[in-house]
């Protein structure tokens, strides 16, 4: 490929060497390159110009009508504009860099070709630009010349990337960008050539992504035996992004909201973030590029691998428990809504009308999660040995699913083949178990059916493999032998369940011991189990599974919670959660447990948990009284105890990302939460001085969110010394609007309608877009759901001026309504009359369309 940068005309000439695929069953004369919003100038086949005649252009392809049978050469040259393109795929400019964004389907709007995942072919790539706009030049693989030219007016360089690969890893990007540099020896002794290039002058927040790369580097091959394969690896931060940031061949691009970083400017929950989508990316390498995905059905095979591996990089770098529990939170927070809801799809979906829609929290989190229950199943060492057979037989190729699962059905000499179910049957299973002790035969007995509920346009589900790993706990805490009286004895501690009812007989229990179910979230399941009170204050205790102790705190949380619900909509007042609040006290004054851990302790369940539990005639104002009410009775009950952690987790000194320094924030911060509900004077006090005291974006941030949720002139003052503190960091300033958005109080659509007109605001930045419309919608439970309607009026309505713009993050922002059906009837309405008026509207784009139709029938 030969490309001249130009802001409103790009040249692109493309040299393609195409030979009929000697395996194809088809003979077809006519050949098909897909292309889109393309100026097309000249085709050559074999250095003859076709004469118009011999091809066919459509906005959608490039027709060839006859090509030979032998090896061919044809040679294309095309035009697009950067500057018009605000959809963020094919070939863009983002705060005057050119980049590009070709996963899934955009490559085809950069030049025509044969634009799927099963087309593997080698690059060399050619830029040239102005050497003002662009001195930098970049694409995959290595650089194998540059120069300049015109006397010095033009930047050129020359990229060859070895190894074939589909279009959609293709990147290019040209700007005035700045690098930092380091290095890395492999495993192998070979060196390689690090570096991130990022806006001039923030070269310094970039050096934290570049540690967690080379962590990275490390992890994957000791973890995994995978060594990087080029003599260069490149990232490059751009400002406009539709999503994370994306794997491209040696030349990773990113959102620069998840590579820059300092401690002024970014929270330690931002951090932890760059250190695993910089993995993410990363181990892509050989999880997405070195083996691909045959077809976009398979998305799955590298993004749950993938998210798996970061996942496990991510517990290992930092704590094993707390990383489980952040990973469960947030599939629970996004990806059983979605699998409850109209949007439910498999994990490897049968159909789309646009593959855009499908980078969903199940297409990455529920399959991440088929990964680790293959792990369960296996075991360490076969599991491994299934990951090396994968990576030996399918390098180089474009895989499936069945490939994949063959590999640990082999290594691990296990019949896999009910659970492929797995990938193909949507909606959450629920588990739905029963517990007996029989005092006399000194047996306990768990009885497990599994529940599958119904989805969309799938009613008839089959019983699936989910490994459940469980304990029986002792009056002591120690763990019990699981040992069945038919005599065998459950080592692993894991259960098989395969049928939809099972029943399990355990012996030699001389008193009754108590179930802890489900360690580790080892299954992608609801679970529900009738235990007294006692016997979760009891697991909350003292199971030795910290993840299960953090859970029983969580369903006891959760369980309370809905009473308070209930008590709530009969119209009385309830004074429940006082021993919920000392159950807890024990674990948030241990010392032995890492203050990460007492935070997420710490932390009720959302209230988007407590709708997802009730699952049908929600009222979110409802809940979000509830919620308030727990979080003041704790802080009533508790008070003492999270004052004197307020003091002791105090860090003070200087910043460190670290894990250990962020946990001790964590905790802080959710303790301040809490104290923070109770609204004495002496509590707005603490709020006041944690924001105007804050040395870094952790403590800031938390402080302003928390003076948004309760409005005062303490709120005012730090929303006016916020925004003149940071309103030429066009990050930082993302906080700003979404503390406003994630206001529960009256004002907030009128503010968040009026921040849409705010001059640092953009409707084609999608940061900006996800900050203020993405967390009214997605954060705001009460205001979003306003029984008056105008939260979903307002975020229509930006859906709408969206479609034009965006389509991708259009559709995206539209999914806030995945769980109308589940609201009060009132609300549902008012949803349905916005979602509505969204169907009628003319020219809507096929994302647009197709999550609003399915929303509206499933
Ligand atoms: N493949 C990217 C990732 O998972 C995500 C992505 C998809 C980015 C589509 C851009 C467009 O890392
Ligand atoms: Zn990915």
């Amino acid at each position: 490929m030969q490309v001249a940068l130009d802001p409103r005309h790009t040249r692109v000439r493309s040299k393609l060497r195409i030979l009929h695929n000697p395996r194809s069953p088809i003979e077809a004369e006519a050949l098909h390159l897909n292309g889109e919003l393309l100026e097309l100038e000249k085709v050559t086949l074999d250095k003859v110009d076709l004469k118009r005649g011999a091809f066919h252009v459509s906005d959608t392809e490039l027709v060839v009508h006859k090509v030979p049978d032998r090896p061919f050469t044809l040679e294309l040259t095309t035009f697009v504009d950067p500057e018009a393109n605000m959809a963020l795929q094919g070939l863009y400019r983002s705060r005057g860099i050119y980049c590009t964004q070709c996963e899934a389907q955009g490559f085809r709007r950069i030049t025509y070709f044969l634009d799927r995942p099963d087309v593997l072919a080698r690059y060399t790539v050619r830029l040239e630009a102005d050497i003002d706009e662009a001195p930098v030049l970049l694409s995959n693989g290595n650089l194998i010349e540059r120069g300049v030219l015109d006397r010095g007016k033009r930047a050129y360089a020359v990229w060859k990337d070895p190894f074939p690969k589909p279009s959609y890893l293709f990147a290019m990007v040209g700007g005035d960008l700045a690098p930092i540099a380091s290095t890395f020896k492999t495993m192998s002794g070979r060196e390689v050539d690090l570096r991130i290039y990022v806006e001039h002058g923030k070269e310094a927040r970039a050096h934290w992504a570049m540690d967690a790369l080379k962590r990275a580097m490390r992890w994957d091959e000791q973890r995994f035996g995978r060594e990087y394969d080029l003599d260069q690896f490149n990232i490059v931060a751009v400002n406009d992004f539709n999503m994370g940031a994306m794997e491209n061949k040696g030349l990773n691009i990113f959102n620069d909201r998840l590579i820059l970083a300092s401690s002024e400017t970014a929270t330690d929950s931002v951090f932890e973030a760059i250190e695993s989508v910089v993995a993410h990316e990363y181990f892509h390498n050989w999880t997405g590029n070195r083996i691909t995905c045959r077809d976009w059905f398979q998305l799955c095979l590298k993004e749950g691998l993938t998210v798996y591996r970061d996942q496990e990089f991510s517990g290992d770098e930092r704590s094993r428990t707390v990383q489980r529990i952040a990973d469960v939170r947030q599939l629970k927070a996004l990806q059983f809504p979605e699998d409850a809801g109209p949007l439910a799809h498999p994990v490897r979906p049968e159909t789309y009308i646009e593959i855009n829609n499908f980078y969903t929290s199940t297409v990455y989190e529920k399959s991440a999660e088929l990964v680790r229950m293959i792990a369960t199943i296996l075991g360490r060492e076969a599991f491994r040995a299934g990951m090396d057979l994968y990576f030996e037989r399918h390098d180089g190729q474009a895989a499936t699913v069945e490939d994949f699962v063959a590999c640990f059905e082999q290594a691990g000499g296990r019949d896999l083949k009910q659970f492929m179910t797995w990938y193909k049957q949507a909606g959450t299973p629920h588990l739905v178990c029963a517990f007996r002790y029989d005092k006399v035969a000194r047996a306990a007995v768990l009885q497990v059916d599994q529940v599958l509920p119904a989805t969309p346009s799938d009613t008839k589900k089959k019983p699936l493999h989910i490994p459940m790993r469980i304990g029986l706990v002792g009056h002591n805490g120690h763990d019990l032998e699981l040992r069945l009286d038919n005599g065998e004895v459950i080592r692993d501690g894991v259960l098989h369940i395969t049928q939809r009812s099972q029943t399990y007989r355990f012996a030699g229990l001389p008193t009754r011991p108590v179930p802890s179910l489900l360690r580790g979230f080892s299954a992608p399941v609801n679970l529900s189990i009738d235990l007294p009170d006692r016997d979760l204050e009891f697991l909350l205790a003292a199971d030795s599974d910290l993840f299960n102790r953090w859970q029983a705190a969580n369903t006891y949380a959760t369980r309370t919670l809905l009473q308070i619900v209930q008590a709530l909509s009969a119209g009385k007042r309830s004074q429940r959660g006082s021993t919920y609040a000392r159950a807890l006290q024990a674990n948030l004054l241990d010392r032995t447990l890492e203050p990460a851990y007492r935070a997420e302790m710490l932390k009720l369940p959302s209230q988007s948990d407590i709708a997802r539990e009730l699952a049908q005639n929600v009222d979110p104002a409802l809940i979000h009284r509830a919620h308030r009410q727990l979080t003041r009775l704790l802080a009533n009950t508790i008070g003492g105890t999270l004052e004197s952690l307020y003091s002791e987790m105090d860090v003070g000194g200087g910043y460190s990302p670290d894990a250990a320094s962020a946990g001790r924030r964590a905790l802080r911060n959710a303790v301040l939460t809490v104290l923070s509900a109770r609204g004495s004077a002496a509590d707005i006090d603490r709020l006041a001085a944690h924001y105007s005291s804050a040395t870094n974006m952790t403590d800031q941030a938390h402080a302003l969110i928390l003076l948004c949720q309760s409005p005062s002139a303490e709120t005012e003052r730090a929303v006016a010394s916020f925004y003149e503190q940071w309103k030429s960091d066009h990050l930082v300033i993302d906080t700003w609007f979404a503390a406003q958005a994630q206001s529960p109080h009256n004002s907030t659509v009128a503010r968040v309608l009026e921040l849409t007109k705010h001059p640092l605001y953009a409707m084609t930045t999608p940061n900006k877009v996800r900050a203020l419309i993405g967390t009214f919608a997605l954060a705001n439970p009460v205001q979003f759901n306003r029984p008056d309607g105008a939260g979903y009026e307002l975020v229509a309505d930006q859906v709408l001026a969206l479609n034009a713009i965006n389509p991708q993050v259009a559709a995206r922002i539209l999914g806030s309504f995945r769980s109308w059906r589940a609201l009060e009837p009132g609300r549902r309405r008012l949803a349905k009359k916005a979602l509505q008026k969204i169907c009628r509207q003319p020219g809507l784009s096929r994302d647009v369309f197709e999550i609003v139709t399915k929303m509206l029938e499933g």
